[in-house]
């Protein structure tokens, strides 16, 4: 080690660019909205998790002594996309329903008779807590390998206290790293778990093998052109370049140290998570409970499993349940008289949400669901003006909603109250584009100063994929918006919206090491390549995932 050279764990450069919004007070609205720091040449440095500098690579070269260093050249370096909005947690597509909506249906006929979010209704009923929390984090890793590393996961496809219940300890337990889900998925060295997809089987000793399990495929060899490289600085295990062998390996930090799960290299589990749980005291990635601290962190280290962070939010208040048709009251009633209690007592949800829709949740049963869930310490986000102009972005913005979404329809005497309000539009034009509805009033939103967020809305039903690279060229292309305005959406935009703004969604000093390195000479590609833009590697509170 250079003697003047300060310790770091990991340096990520040099790179084509780093590109990053800059935090401040307030969101970034208006003119900010499309600001972004660039960096021809840049680095990143990362101590226990978190940023030490950002700058051109000569420069932190010089004043840092990295363990490992992710060699990004070529690449670009953006912050992890934070997801704001979606209803991860389901069983069962809907491919059918997308035929008939082709053939002429509209998506609220079919919630109508009973089909759409109710067909979903039905079969996560039919669930069990396990297979739920399996299926989700099989989408959590896919959302991660896309670039998310925070995402907000909702409930609403149980619609009894019970189901709700069920769906909500899923979305706890599946982003928790330490939890095997009653041994259905393998940790340490199997830690990215199930998945279907073929796999490349040695049949004679000799033969070129594969990476570990669960990779989806593991048939990926590559050509390696323009991806990250993980090389070692003399830690265990951290020697060997991934990408040069081929598979898709998870690489799971314990200190300075790493351990590659796949090579069946891994410490043991117990004593590594140990090691990990002394080193990095923050809490597991569920915050726990309505007006629990937002401060979050990074999971278990122990485990070999990097997930995204998850926000856990409560919409009971998603579709009218078949027991309670035509006498919506009362299923407002049980929403307010017994599911919020329940959701707060076991601290399972940190937001409370609504499908404020015509034919869903009118003003009024909004209101009365908002203002229960308010005196239980609930934070507030609501669906609204998505298929109708309700009016709901008024009652998001007298209610103090963090956060307004979709907006397709929104009033535009409703946008002024949304800036003074201070509240988040968080729009989700990948669902307009999927239901080939108008798209929000991006640019109008943008100019009135009021903070624009992006998400996915990842649900089986108005928009089933995870994606922020395809969200933000729908942006640009469907609402106008900049390819800058759209990354800056897709990362401080959303954690604001999450309110996680202090330790999320920039590259700066300080703050948690979550960044995606794209094979792109610039992050305008991200947005241009219409989402097919190669991810190469994830970073998540320092922990690296190549792709
Ligand atoms: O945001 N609008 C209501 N909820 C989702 C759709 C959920 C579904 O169709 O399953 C949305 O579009
Ligand atoms: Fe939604």
């Amino acid at each position: 080690m250079h003697p003047s050279r300060e310790p770091v764990d990991l340096l990520i450069g040099p790179a084509a660019q780093v590109a990053t919004p800059r935090a401040a007070e307030r969101p970034p609205a208006g003119p900010q909205q499309g600001r972004l720091e660039v960096i021809p040449g840049g680095a990143v440095a990362v101590r226990d998790g978190r940023i030490v500098a950002v700058g051109p690579y000569a420069d932190l070269a010089r004043r840092y002594d990295p363990a490992e260093v992710l060699d990004a050249s070529g690449c670009t370096v953006v912050p992890g996309f934070v997801d704001p909005h979606t209803h991860l947690c389901f069983a069962g597509w809907r491919a059918e329903e997308f035929e008939r909506r082709l053939a002429g249906a509209s998506y609220q006929e079919i919630l109508a008779a009973g089909g759409g979010i109710l067909d979903t209704v039905r079969r996560t009923r039919e669930a069990s807590e396990v297979e739920l929390a399996a299926a989700l984090r099989r989408r959590l890793l896919e959302v991660l390998r896309l670039g998310t590393t925070t995402v907000e996961v909702k409930s609403g496809y149980g619609l009894t206290t019970a189901d709700e219940l069920k769906m909500l300890r899923a979305i706890r337990r599946a982003a928790d790293p330490a939890d095997d889900l009653d041994g259905t998925w393998p940790l340490g060295a199997g830690a990215w778990g199930p998945a279907n997809g073929p796999r490349l089987r040695k049949n004679r000793p000799g033969a070129t093998g594969s990476g570990g399990p669960g990779s989806g495929s593991d048939v990926d060899a590559g050509d390696g052109a323009g991806g990250a490289r993980l090389a070692g600085g003399g830690t265990a295990g951290g020697g060997a370049a991934a990408g040069a062998g081929g598979a898709a390996a998870t690489w799971a930090a314990a200190g300075t140290a790493h351990a590659r799960p796949t090579a069946g290299t891994a410490p043991p589990r117990a004593a590594a998570g140990a090691a990990a749980r002394a080193a990095v005291p923050a809490a597991g990635p569920v915050a726990a409970g309505p007006a629990a601290d937002r401060a979050g962190g990074h999971g278990d280290l122990g485990s070999g499993l990097v997930l995204p962070e998850v926000v856990a939010t409560f919409l009971g208040a998603h579709a009218v349940p078949p027991e309670y048709r035509g006498r919506p009251d009362e299923y407002v009633d049980r929403i307010v008289e017994e599911m919020l209690p329940a959701v707060a007592r076991e601290g399972l949800a940190e937001y409370a949400d609504v499908f404020c829709e015509q034919g869903v949740f009118d003003l009024e049963q909004t209101r009365r669901i908002v203002e229960a869930a308010r005196r239980l310490g609930f934070r507030i986000r609501l669906h609204v003006d998505e298929l109708t102009p309700l009016g709901g972005a008024g009652l998001a913005a007298r209610v103090g909603a963090v956060s307004a979404d979709h907006l397709l329809h929104v009033r535009d005497e409703d946008i002024p109250r949304l800036r003074e309000a201070g509240t988040v539009a968080t729009l989700l034009p990948g669902t307009a584009f999927f239901l080939r509805e108008p798209y929000a009033p991006a640019r109008k939103l943008i100019a009135a100063g009021v903070p624009v967020a992006l998400a996915t809305d990842y649900n089986p039903g108005s928009h089933p994929a995870g994606s922020m690279p395809l969200v933000m060229a729908i942006a640009c292309v469907g609402m106008g918006m900049t390819p800058t305005e759209a990354l800056v959406a897709s990362t401080l935009g959303g954690a604001w919206a999450l309110e996680r703004a202090q330790r999320l969604g920039s590259l700066e000093p300080g703050k948690q090491a979550d960044l995606v390195v794209i094979d792109a000479p610039s992050y305008q590609h991200l947005a241009y390549r219409l989402g097919t833009v190669p991810v190469v590697a994830v970073v998540k509170g320092g922990r690296v995932v190549v792709a």
